[in-house]
């Protein structure tokens, strides 16, 4: 991020040089008649290039600032770690359609609501143990293995550290 700023600074000092250059170098000898046509166009191509300049920093540093990456932002202000925000794509693809999760805003009814489930306090290891075996308990059917491996903790992270919030 910062060198990105300190590039798009650098672009910024070469056009301004650029400009001055064009205007030092456009101004003819003193009480020559030419000065005020040729220093007006100097003028004309300076503005010209910072203008272009400026359409060039100005959405840069917009971009630059904008970019700042909110996707490991979960809800209620926490910090995702990268393997959360993994196991948020993953929760949202195979586990939304039947549950209830407010950090993913999933509204699913088939299964218990993630949120108020043991009042929201799920271990990671509970959910790994509900995905890696599937829970049929006369509650509506979740089918075992869903995901796997890195895949179910990661998913099992997530739920749990958003569960409840
Ligand atoms: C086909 C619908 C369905 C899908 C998809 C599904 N579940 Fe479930 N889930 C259920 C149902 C139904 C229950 C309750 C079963 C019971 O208690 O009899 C349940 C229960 C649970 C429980 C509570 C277990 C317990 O012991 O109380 C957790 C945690 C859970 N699911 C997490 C997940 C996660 C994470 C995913 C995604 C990998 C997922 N579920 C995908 C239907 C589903």
């Amino acid at each position: 991020m910062i060198g990105t700023l300190v590039f798009v600074l650098a672009f910024l000092a070469i056009g301004l040089s650029v400009v001055l250059a064009a205007m030092r170098s456009g101004r003819p000898p003193a009480g020559s008649k030419t000065e005020t046509r040729a220093t007006r166009r100097a003028w004309g191509v300076g503005l010209g290039v910072v203008i272009v300049l400026l359409g060039i920093a100005v959405p840069a540093v917009v971009l630059i600032t904008n970019g700042d990456d909110h996707a490991s932002q979960g809800i209620g202000g926490v910090e995702l770690t990268s393997a959360q925000t993994n196991g948020r794509a993953l929760f949202a693809k195979n586990c939304a359609t039947c549950h209830s999760l407010a950090g993913s805003g999933a509204v699913g009814r088939v299964g218990p609501d993630l949120d108020t489930l043991n009042g929201g306090d799920l271990k990671p290891a509970f959910v790994l143990d509900a995905i890696q075996n599937g829970r049929a308990r006369g509650n509506g059917q979740m089918p075992a293995d869903l995901l796997f491996g890195n895949e179910a903790k990661d998913v099992a992270e997530y739920v749990s550290t958003v569960a409840g919030r």
